[in-house]
């Protein structure tokens, strides 16, 4: 098995350069999406992560780690992932490195999108997802072709309700005191490599695409 991870802020396109980096064989595995679909399904996992998530904290390192070591439980050893979301604490990669052993998963490499505050409390206000498939638009930046519909199988839009001005702060503090300390650890293992996430939705996904070459 093999794994490329995405690291980067709330709203620095993580999901946006999901969609394209499938087409190289990867399969896009989101922590964030994977709780949403138990929010949806109102299971007891989804009721206990949906009042954390709407206060901007993480679901317990336990609760991630189980669903990441459910899914290479369930896979072959030629399937290739993308992580989105995870690992995102010190302990979420040590627990990785001891499932990395176990099931013979080399992670090749992680991708950080660089994005500062500001731009992404811009691009959270005015995101909108899909509530059938979860593909991800913008209203200003990346639009749907009829208002409020998705292109894709025209489901309902709709505004996370992570994405209120009150949470998004939240999220970048946490994210800022539990997640980037990652960056220095990836790069002291020389594997980040680093991508401007201000350019247009485009170019990143171009950027992210020649890494994965
Ligand atoms: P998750 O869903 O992973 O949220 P996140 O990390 O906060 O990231 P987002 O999904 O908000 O943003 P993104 O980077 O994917 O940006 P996107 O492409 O949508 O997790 C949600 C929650 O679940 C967490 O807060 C936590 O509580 C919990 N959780 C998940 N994993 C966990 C774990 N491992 N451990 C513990 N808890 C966990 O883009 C954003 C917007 O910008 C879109 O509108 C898009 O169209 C637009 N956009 C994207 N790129 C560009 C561009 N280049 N130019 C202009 N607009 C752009």
């Amino acid at each position: 098995m093999n794994a490329v991870v995405l690291l980067g802020p709330p709203g620095s396109g993580k999901s946006t350069v999901s969609e394209v980096l499938g087409n190289k064989g990867y399969q896009h595995v989101s922590t964030g999406d994977m709780l949403r679909d138990q929010i949806r399904l109102k299971t007891q996992l989804g009721i206990k992560a949906g009042k954390l998530i709407d206060h901007g904290r993480f679901v317990s390192d336990e609760v991630a780690v189980g669903m990441i070591q459910e899914l290479l439980e369930g896979s072959d050893a030629s399937a290739k992932f993308l992580f989105d979301g995870f690992p995102r604490t010190l302990s979420q990669v040590d627990s990785l490195n001891t499932m990395a052993k176990l099931f013979e998963l080399q992670l090749d490499k992680v991708i950080l999108l660089e994005c500062p505050d500001e731009v992404i409390i811009d691009r959270l206000s005015g995101r909108r997802s899909c509530d059938t498939c979860g593909t991800v638009y913008h209203i200003k930046y990346n639009p749907t072709a009829r208002d409020g519909v998705c292109d894709i199988d025209g489901g309902n839009l709709v505004h996370r309700t992570d994405d209120t001005e009150y949470t998004i702060k939240k999220r970048l503090k946490v994210y800022s005191k539990r997640t980037a300390p990652l960056i220095n650890y990836y790069k002291a293992k020389k594997l980040i490599h680093t991508i401007d996430a201000t350019m247009s939705i485009d170019n990143v996904r171009d950027a992210a695409l020649e890494q994965l070459n």
